[in-house]
């Protein structure tokens, strides 16, 4: 479905409760990983963050992000969280690496890079969005995905974790598990939904995801409930980036097989992408988030603070690690050997 259909179709009913959705501009893209290793500069792989400034080697969870930040990337100017992933990189058949650029998604147009965030009561396509859900704690962190897969029984672990080959920018399927098997006109969205159900009482864990769980059955799309262990409901977080593969469309191999790399995977054991995976730092200021998912909210929001495309764009880090990470590089930053 064309995103904007959807979005014409749902203004025509009056949702009770909130779906958002918003863009956040690009931060930094440094080798930097303050849940996994925190302190450790530089980490094992790149990562491309969005969101507050406070975004550093180390956070400590007691901090309060949202007082401590003086900026963020994202659209609504309450949200100091951040949010991460893995940087794409295209393989080149002479061996070296370029880093995929990212673009502003469909509605974000002039965003620096970046990604699109969104916190759901509900499916994506279901018009009601009446679900209750708690909003996230400070202090609360999380991660979806594991760098260190790389076969697709063992990233069938992890529900909703996908690529969208885009042939327009509002090509909003098929979605695979692998990386896209051709070229893609208008670049790859890659796709990532948290897990919905929260054990209730631990901001974080030792592995960063054993506090939150999958429903019982199928998704949170399908309104699967959630385990005893993990009864609390939380919003369906999701981020979605549009990797830009264009400039390499004359590059691209014809015999199907993927030029594509993560960050973490230079020697190529994970052909296929299934080592996608992403991070997140709860930081909105006060009860904002937990307003917001109780208001008539849909995609915007006017019980959230609104700031525009140009100071989202302002907002940014300079590198930590001091490395290159662009043009072409004759092995991915680290030498992660996958
Ligand atoms: C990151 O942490 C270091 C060390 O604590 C500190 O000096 C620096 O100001 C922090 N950077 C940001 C952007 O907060
Ligand atoms: C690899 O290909 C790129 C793009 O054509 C080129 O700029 C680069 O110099 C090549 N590197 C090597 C080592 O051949
Ligand atoms: C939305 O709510 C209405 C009324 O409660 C219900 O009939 C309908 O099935 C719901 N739609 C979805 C997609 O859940
Ligand atoms: C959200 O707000 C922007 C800027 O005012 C507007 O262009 C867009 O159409 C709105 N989207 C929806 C779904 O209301």
């Amino acid at each position: 479905m064309l995103w904007s259909s959807l979005v014409g179709a749902l203004a025509l009913v009056a949702p009770t409760n909130a779906l958002i959705r918003f863009g956040c501009s690009q931060l930094v893209v440094d080798r930097l990983d303050p849940l996994v290793q925190p302190g450790v500069e530089p980490s094992a792989h790149l990562h491309q963050i969005v969101g507050g400034n406070t975004f550093n080697v180390t956070m400590d969870p007691n901090n309060d992000i949202a007082s401590m930040a003086t900026c963020t990337t994202c659209q609504f100017s309450e949200d100091f969280s951040n949010y991460w992933t893995a940087v794409l990189f295209f393989k080149h058949k002479n061996g070296t690496y370029k880093r995929v650029p990212q673009i502003g998604n469909l509605g974000f147009d002039n965003a620096n890079g970046g990604m699109t965030i969104y916190y759901m009561q509900d499916a994506l396509y279901n018009m009601n969005q009446s679900s209750k859900v708690t909003a996230f704690k400070k202090g609360f962190r999380m991660i979806v995905g594991n760098p260190t897969i790389t076969t697709k029984e063992d990233a069938r672990k992890f529900r909703q974790i996908t690529y969208t080959c885009l042939q327009d920018m509002a090509t909003r399927g098929p979605e695979t598990m692998e990386f896209p098997t051709s070229y893609c006109p208008a670049g790859i969205l890659a796709n990532v939904r948290f897990p919905t159900c929260w054990d209730g009482k631990n901001l974080d864990s030792p592995n960063h995801a054993s506090h939150m769980a999958y429903p019982i059955s199928g998704t949170f799309e399908s309104g699967g409930p959630c385990p005893d262990s993990h009864p609390v409901r939380v919003p369906q977080l999701f981020y979605e980036t549009n990797w830009d593969t264009r400039e390499f469309k004359d590059l691209w191999p014809a015999d199907g097989t993927s030029p594509l790399t993560w960050s973490q995977n230079g020697m190529g054991t994970d052909r296929e992408g299934y080592g996608s995976h992403a991070d997140y730092v709860f930081g909105w200021k006060g009860d904002a988030l937990q307003r917001a998912m109780d208001s008539n909210c849909y995609v915007n929001c006017t019980t959230l603070k609104t700031q525009t495309m140009e100071e989202q764009n302002k907002c940014s880090l300079a590198n930590v690690v001091k490395e290159p990470i662009d043009g072409w590089l004759p092995q991915l930053p680290g030498n992660p050997t996958g």
